[in-house]
This record gives structure tokens, sequence and C-alpha cells, in this order.
């Protein structure tokens, strides 16, 4: 307990004894102060934990990097737990020899390390027709960003042999869900990996030990985990998850589909529900940008709901298919004040507005929501979503 009397200029009393000794905790854990920088659900949304999500406390995280336990989880049939001795990891289909790797096998390939983020095409998808959740962790926490290491699934493929007509891939996850994706062999050979590890460890059981597919930029339902085959086709399979799932209903009737590439998108975490404006003057706005295409170019912020902008700093470095943390200074007089950030990536695209998005996908929409936040600060530098227009 703190006493007054202890703090400096005098000794504190932790100064004065000896710590714990080294073996105290062979696997790290956060200070017991920290305790409340967790992974939450909202248990309403979903009817068990098995099929369901929970949200990165992003608003509680610095620099670009999310911590391995407190990356969301995305479960179609709960995280099994693999033991890598019973592991296996076949490739059949269009190529000259199919073949079944261990993860030895595996892990005998040249590896590369990427930074990327996964966000879940779901994320913000609460938010197609009004502010709905009170915290930047529930809003925009369906995303991390770590240091994936792997190989190359190009090289991979290359020692089975893609045959000329195989054109497509269909990932199939070794959970109980079984949950599969067509994807394009351009993206395999491009820059996708077959991930066993993030952020320097092996992956954790729950973003699937021990190996996961990596589609950098794309949307996370993609990502397969516990990936158990890959077959090799030529064309795609129209899997539950990319037709009755993952796909937009437009006002037409119609349905977007293979909506892969994540667009450009940003959120201010700080302030944000979570984190009030606690004095009058100078505060940090701090924020994460993203695109699916490459790099972020800019990002803007306001104060006034969009009516004016002005550039936000980007922390180095800035790279591909990546978060970047932004910030911006701006000055609080204790009036009622409209944040908002607007990302730009390399390509030129800049992050719409909700009305602008609804113009082309209508209100049928769950997936893609990639349009600006707003952040009501009120008079008591309380923080609350909000829906302009
Ligand atoms: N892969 C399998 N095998 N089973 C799953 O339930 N969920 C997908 C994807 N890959 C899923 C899966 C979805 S919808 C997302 S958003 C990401 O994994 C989430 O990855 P994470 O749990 O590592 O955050
Ligand atoms: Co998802």
């Amino acid at each position: 307990e703190a006493d007054p009397t202890t703090l400096p200029p005098n000794v504190p009393w932790w100064g004065q004894y000896l710590g714990d000794g080294v073996a105290a905790h062979p696997y790290g854990m956060p200070s017991e102060f920290e305790a409340h920088v967790v992974r939450r659900n909202v248990p309403w949304l979903t009817a068990t934990t098995e099929s369901s999500v929970n949200f990165t406390p992003i608003h509680e995280l610095h620099g670009f990097v999310t911590p391995n336990g407190l990356c969301f989880e995305r479960h179609h049939a709960g995280a099994p737990s693999l033991n890598p001795a019973d592991f296996r990891f076949m490739i059949n289909g269009l190529v000259d020899t199919p073949k079944i790797f261990t993860l030895e096998d595996i892990l005998r390939f040249p590896p590369v390390s990427r930074f990327h983020f996964l966000e879940c095409a779901a994320n913000s998808g609460m938010e197609w027709r009004g502010a709905q959740l009170n915290g930047v962790q529930y809003t925009h926490g369906m995303i991390h960003c770590v240091q994936y290491t792997g190989v190359p699934l190009k090289v991979v493929l290359d020692q089975v042999g893609v045959k000329p007509n195989g054109t497509w891939l269909m990932a199939e996850g070794g959970d109980a869900s079984g949950m599969n994706r067509s994807i394009p062999l351009e993206k395999a050979m491009d820059d996708a990996i077959l991930a066993y590890a993030m952020n320097g460890e092996m992956l954790r059981p729950e973003n699937g030990y021990p190996l996961r597919l990596v589609l950098p930029g794309w949307e996370g339902n993609m990502w397969v985990k516990w990936i158990r085959r890959i077959e090799v086709g030529d064309q795609p399979w129209f899997a539950r998850e990319e037709t009755s799932k993952y796909t937009d209903l437009l006002a037409n009737g119609k349905a977007r589909y293979f909506t892969w590439e994540m667009d450009a998108k940003s959120v201010i975490t700080g302030p944000c529900p979570e984190k009030p404006v606690l004095r009058k003057g100078v505060n940090q706005i701090k924020g994460l940008a993203w695109s699916g295409r490459g790099k972020i170019k800019e990002v803007h912020v306001s104060t006034d709901g969009g009516r004016n902008w002005m550039q936000a700093r980007l922390a180095t470095p800035v790279l591909d298919k990546c978060l970047t943390c932004f910030n911006a200074e701006f000055d609080w007089d204790g009036g009622e004040v409209l944040l908002q950030s607007r990302a730009v990536d390399e390509t030129g695209y800049v992050q719409p507005t909700m009305q602008a998005l609804q113009e082309v996908r209508g209100v049928n929409s769950i997936y893609h929501n990639n349009s600006i936040q707003t952040w009501l600060v009120n008079k008591s530098g309380e923080v609350e979503n909000v829906r302009l227009g």
C-alpha cells in the first residue's frame, strides 16, 4: 500500500527489501496492476463462447504490436489444443506430388518474419445502422497486429508442384468447424505465409497452434487456423464462409462476394469511451490506421466532426499491411468536441464517412465497415460513440 511518507524524496518501501528471485515466474506475466488490460467479449452477441469472438483492448496498447495474450479470438467451434506430434498438413488436388507434412517438415524450410494486421471482416459490423457499442474495444477491437514467422506458402507449393490448370486453393481448418475458404493462386504465390510463430514464440492455441495461414491485408476469416489441408483446384469452392457468410447484401438484392482486401481504416484509441479527457488544455489524440492495400500515407484528425482536418503525425516504421500509430495534439477548452480520424493509404484511397459508404453499400451489410468513427467529448470530458448525419 502507498504510504506517502515513503514517496520521493524518501526511499519507497519497495526500494528497501529484496524483490522476487529470477525463477519466480518461468513464463512472465504483466504487472498485477495491469489486470484490467484483457480481451473482453459481449455475452449477448453469441449463444455460446465456442462460436464467438472477443475483442483486443486497443485503447490500452502502445505501439503497433499486439501482445499475444491480448489478440482477439474468433472461433467457429472453439480452440482445439493440438499436440504438434499429431499434427499433419496435406496438399492435394491439381499438384504433381500430393504431400503430407509434419510440423518438423515445415520448420525445415527457410523462415520469413513479417508484421501484419489481421482484421475480422465483421469488425465494426454492429455499427452499420447507428452507434451501438460504447467502447473502442468493441467497435474496433476485432483486430491485432503481430510479427508472424513461418514459411512462404509459395515455397511449400513449389515442393508439390502446382499443375498449370491449378488456379485456386481451398484452405481447410483442422478444428471441428472444418472452416474453409477459396483463395486465388496469385495471392498464395505473392505474400501468403504458413505461420507457426507470432511475436517470437510459437502460435498460441487460440490463434491456430501449430500452423495458420497468413494472408496479408485480406479479411481475417481467410486466415485459416489449425490448417490441415490445402487442395488445389481450377475454380473456387463457394464454401459457406464465402457465400452465406462474409458477403454483403446490397440494396438491389445482389450481394458483394470475394471481398478479400480490407479497405483503409483508422480509429482514435484515446480519447475514446474508455479513456475520457481528464484535463483542459493540450491533450494527445492517439490512434491506429491500417490498409489492406499497402502502407498508410496520411492520417487526418478533426475536432469538429469532419468540417476541418489537420494532419496527424505517423509513428515510424510505417509498414505494408500493418498497423500504423498516429498522434496529434488538441487543445480542449471544456466544450463539446467531435473527434474523428481519416486514413489515406498509398493507393490514394481515402477512408469514407458512413453516409458515403451507405450510398454504395446500403444498410444490409454486416462486413467491411471501414467508415470514419466519431467520438463525442462532452463537457465533463466523457466520451461517447455517436453517429453524425
Ligand atoms: N480458422 C479456423 N480453422 N476456424 C475458425 O473459427 N476463424 C476465422 C479465422 N480462421 C477461424 C479460422 C475468423 S472469422 C477470423 S476473424 C480469424 O481466424 C481470427 O483469428 P484470431 O482468432 O487469431 O484472432
Ligand atoms: Co472473422
